[in-house]
């Protein structure tokens, strides 16, 4: 519509008039997308996401995603603005492992080390000796195997129990899950598979153990990209948040791509997979932050300081 349009000329008018660049999560709608990516920002997966914005020279930086991910922007880049289109964009893993919880439970087991995901605030990754995110995770726990240690895991019980059963690692696992994923169902991909023999499964590693087990690729978002770009397969059934769709069809325009089901009966759901949160991404309230300094992203100092220990190490894994 002409309103978008012009939306979108605003935008891109204030990113240059604030030195400002848009760094996007794969989920985000489609428009916020295109101009991430018309823009010179980047369109990726979080652990992308963090590298991309430590490193870009704007003096600010404009998140679209979920709070952990402008909370992590900050941490890497306390020197520059970060800004979010809405500060009420969370996350049920955030949601799910508050801090104080969360260190009570690290004391109880001072032997294992502290992994956590991402997707958690600045004070669970304070308490944190890891942090990692879907891509590098199984990376880091292998090493921290090797070197015989014992693990504590937070919170995404799925991805959790992922890593333990590719690495054979001890993890003592956190309970939390991730709402949109964990609707994925077996039975519907099983369904769906079965309409579409020639179908490879494409599966983000926070869905239910039995839906990762039908995978021919499970990984970050990032890695299902590529997969589907590698892939012989021209049918692909994928399992995560619809707006990785954008991209992934504009990787494969030749190919079909199936959303997996999240109702047992085979029939693809249009609107189940989408996070609320992600969702909450507008070209509106993103020209608000730019116009108005809205949505701005502060973290405490100290909190800073601790949290950014875990995230360097992330950022300095190697294989
Ligand atoms: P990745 O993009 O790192 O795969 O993470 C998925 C996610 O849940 C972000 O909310
Ligand atoms: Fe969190 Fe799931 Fe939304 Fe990602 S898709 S932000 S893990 S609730």
């Amino acid at each position: 519509p002409a309103e978008d349009e012009a939306r979108v000329e605003e935008i891109k008018r204030l990113l240059e008039a604030h030195n400002a660049v848009l760094v996007a999560h794969y989920y985000t709608d489609d428009a916020i997308q295109q101009l991430a990516e018309e823009t010179g920002g980047c369109v990726a997966d979080s652990l992308e996401m963090a590298r991309f914005g430590a490193r870009h020279p704007a003096e600010t930086l404009v998140v679209a995603g979920v709070r952990f991910m402008g909370e992590t922007a900050k941490i890497l880049s306390p020197e520059k603005r970060v800004l979010m289109p809405t500060m009420e964009a969370t996350c049920s893993l955030d949601l799910g492992c508050p801090a104080d919880e969360f260190a009570a439970f690290c004391d109880q087991h001072p032997d294992r080390t502290v992994v956590v995901y991402a997707n958690t605030s600045a004070a669970v990754k304070a308490r944190a000796d890891w942090v990692v995110t879907s891509s590098i995770a199984v990376d880091v726990i292998e090493h921290l195997q090797a070197r015989g240690e014992k693990i504590l895991w937070a919170p995404d019980k799925h991805l959790g129990g992922y890593i333990q059963k590719q690495t054979g690692a001890d993890m003592l696992l956190w309970d939390g899950a991730c709402i949109v994923h964990e609707e994925f169902k077996a039975q519907g991909v099983e369904d769906l598979k079965a309409l579409y023999p020639e179908a490879a499964v494409l599966v983000h590693p926070e869905s239910p153990a039995a839906v990762v087990g039908l995978a021919d690729v499970a990984g970050s978002t990032s890695q299902l990209i590529k997969a589907a770009k590698e892939l012989p397969n021209d049918k692909l059934i994928v399992a995560t948040d619809r707006g990785i769709f954008f991209k992934m069809q504009q990787a494969v325009p030749e190919k079909t791509l199936f959303e997996a089901p999240t109702a047992g009966n085979g029939a693809t759901c249009k609107s189940c997979a989408h996070c609320p949160w992600m969702a909450m991404n507008a070209l509106d309230n993103l020209a608000d932050a730019l116009h108005h300094g809205s949505g701005e992203i502060h973290v405490d100092a100290e909190l800073r300081r601790a949290a950014l220990k875990p995230l360097e190490r992330m950022l300095n894994f190697q294989k």
